[in-house]
């Protein structure tokens, strides 16, 4: 987290949407379905990799775009957090391009936009990121892609939408998840995050693993 954004503040504002509240599964939970992990994850991780991809480290400027902090957890089916997995989210940039040499348009990528970052979770399963809203590009909505790696059962990869989007309905692949309750996971609920930063977005997604 950079020196402009207040960690209290953070934690303060995910508590107001629910985030520390227990996890009292009924039942088993629906997992995150997982899907494609398309053409652009990353094929070198960037010198800077970390939580916030707002800033990349000898940057003369921050991102382009509105900034959207995603925080979360890692659970299992029974709600219990899964620990020691590493998150790692990739996205386009507020132009629509990804970091990566075989994807389009890369004259036009915004270089003060990370593109990948990767964070541990903590002892409660939890993750959070500084990104940017998703946008759409073309014949994808908006999307941000997701991965977890936990030591010892493999490499969970997703996408995560946004909820109201919508181009959401014309996405071949944010359709392809065709349970309700399975869609549920995959969206991401923005809401006001001033609290956090100014004219800054929040949402929380816990990632449901298969477990
Ligand atoms: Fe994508």
């Amino acid at each position: 987290m950079t020196s402009t954004v207040d960690r209290r503040a953070f934690l303060v504002a995910l508590a107001g949407m629910g985030f520390a509240g227990p996890a009292a599964a009924a039942g088993p939970l629906v997992p995150t379905p997982g899907q494609t992990e398309g053409p652009f994850y990353p094929v070198t991780i960037p010198a800077d990799h970390d939580h916030d991809l707002v800033r990349v480290e000898g940057a003369a400027a921050r991102a382009l775009g509105r900034v959207l902090h995603l925080g979360g957890r890692v659970l299992d089916r029974w709600g219990r957090p899964v620990r020691e997995a590493l998150v790692e989210i990739w996205q386009c940039d507020a132009h629509g391009v990804y970091r990566h040499p075989r994807a389009p348009l890369q004259d036009m990528a915004d270089p003060g936009f990370q593109g990948y970052g990767r964070t541990l979770v903590g002892p409660e399963g939890a993750f959070r990121f500084r990104t940017i809203r998703p946008v759409p590009y073309p014949g994808r909505t908006p999307h941000i892609h997701v991965a977890v790696v936990v030591p010892g059962t493999g490499r969970f990869v997703s996408q995560l939408y946004v909820a109201g989007e919508p181009l959401n309905e014309r996405d071949a692949l944010f359709r392809s998840i065709r349970d309700p309750a399975a869609r549920e996971r995959v969206l991401m609920r923005l809401e006001d995050g001033s609290a956090i930063e100014p004219e800054a977005l929040a949402t929380r997604v816990d990632l449901v693993l298969d477990l």
